[in-house]
């Protein structure tokens, strides 16, 4: 999977740098060239030599070291690799990567590089939930840098939470997805995915029930092809796929905008559930019980982004895909859908609680294009993610 593919493996000071002794082992057995780079702080946690010895080559730590000058400057260091990966990022390295600092070999090596980036947080939970490590994440994610974890869990440091490295597994797919020859190799691709939550006041929203497990499932498969996903979610309950570039948003409003900054792309998938309505103007403070009144909330419509994107005159993108949550008529509602909004294709599929399809992992759909109406068997929501990603392969392909 990964024959003639070169990582540059940049390990960070955590304690999950044990983690990256297996996963420079599962580099190489899936056919990876890795290159090493440990930290000074990481050598404090894995040595040296279990690293080399692993990797099968020399291990570069040390930026004045004139050894490596003489064999191989930095500069070329940083731009040998198809894609470096660091794990673990620990909060240090990251504030280091979001603020353009180069005053070790790792740090300089990411500025340096031109090559795409992969980032495995690790760290204690309250580091990674300080506004400061999530300020510099969102830099990081904005600079086009991909993430892959953290894991909440037990931590070595006693606590529990988010912060714990993914798996080296986890990581390795990630890899894969980003250096994968599929079919969707030099596509970007837009996803939406999860709710919206509408503000009432400070403290209240209005939602829905969408968990983003559909979206974040369409996002992976796009991603395994080889596509450049772009994945603008809402507040979902699933955590955002590996190896994509994550935009989060509240509401239907910033959705908007954020996908519109995303644009151009060959293709958008609308898994988003978007609220349709908005509270006209929100309350700045929160909303207080008053003798003998319920508040009156007004409604404003939310710009419907898959209808604005479809509708588009300039730059749409040559194939759009629109889901159509129904709980009745489900293919007359969808197929009208399907007109009404403009797009290409409908994902429809049936929400009654009974079919207890939003919120959980299996899906059934039915695939409505211009030719008619395919309904695909009940199946989990990554086999229909895969399904999808498949299809949308094939009509770009053939020059969607
Ligand atoms: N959608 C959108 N922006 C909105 C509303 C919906 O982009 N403001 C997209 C969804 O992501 C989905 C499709 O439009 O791909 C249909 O969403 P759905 O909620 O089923 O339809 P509505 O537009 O809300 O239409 P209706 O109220 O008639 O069901």
């Amino acid at each position: 999977m990964l024959a003639d593919k070169h990582v540059l493996l940049i390990i960070g000071g955590g304690i999950a740098a044990y983690k990256s002794l297996e996963l420079i082992r599962l580099l190489r057995t899936a056919g990876a060239r890795v290159t090493p780079v440990l930290t000074r702080a990481g050598a404090e946690f894995v040595t040296p030599l279990s690293v080399s010895a692993l990797a099968g080559c020399k291990v570069y730590s040390d930026l004045f070291d004139l050894g490596d000058e003489a064999e191989m400057g930095h500069i070329q260091l940083s731009r040998v690799a198809d894609l470096v990966v660091v794990a673990p990022a620990t909060a240090d390295l990251m504030a280091k990567m979001a603020q353009g600092l180069a005053g070790d070999l790792a740090a300089t090596l990411l500025l340096a590089t031109d090559t795409p980036v992969l980032m495995a947080p690790a760290m204690n939970v309250r580091m990674w939930e300080h506004p400061a490590t999530q300020r510099n994440l969102a830099t990081l994610q904005g600079d086009g840098i991909a993430v892959v974890g953290p894991n909440a869990g037990d931590m070595a440091c006693g606590e529990y939470g988010p912060g714990r490295m993914a798996e080296p597994a986890e990581i390795l797919t990630a890899v894969e997805m980003r250096l994968s020859d599929g079919p969707l190799i030099g596509k970007r691709v837009l996803i939406t995915s999860g709710p919206t939550h509408e503000p009432i006041d400070p403290v209240r929203y209005i939602a829905n029930r969408s968990s983003g497990a559909q979206g974040t499932a369409i996002a992976t498969a796009l991603a395994a092809l080889g596509a450049e996903v772009i994945f603008v979610t809402g507040p979902a309950d699933v955590p955002p796929p590996a190896g994509v570039k994550v935009i989060s948003v509240q509401t239907a409003e910033q959705m908007l905008q954020a996908v519109q900054a995303a644009l151009p792309c060959d293709a958008a998938v609308f898994a988003a559930a978007v609220a349709d309505w908005r509270v006209a103007s929100a309350s700045a403070s929160k909303l207080k019980k008053t003798k003998g009144g319920l508040p009156a909330l007004t409604f404003a419509e939310n710009p419907d982004i898959l209808r604005h994107v479809s509708q588009m005159k300039k730059g749409r993108p040559g194939l759009v895909v629109g889901f159509a949550a129904e709980t009745d008529d489900v293919l007359a509602n969808a197929t009208a859908k399907r007109d009404r909004k403009g797009c290409d294709w409908i994902v429809a599929n049936d929400v009654s609680p009974e079919t207890g399809i939003m919120g959980g992992t299996e899906n059934a759909v039915t695939l409505i294009t211009e030719t008619g109406a395919e309904p695909w068997p009940r199946m989990g929501k990554d086999a229909v993610a895969a399904q999808l990603a498949q299809r949308i392969a094939t009509a770009l392909g053939q020059g969607a």
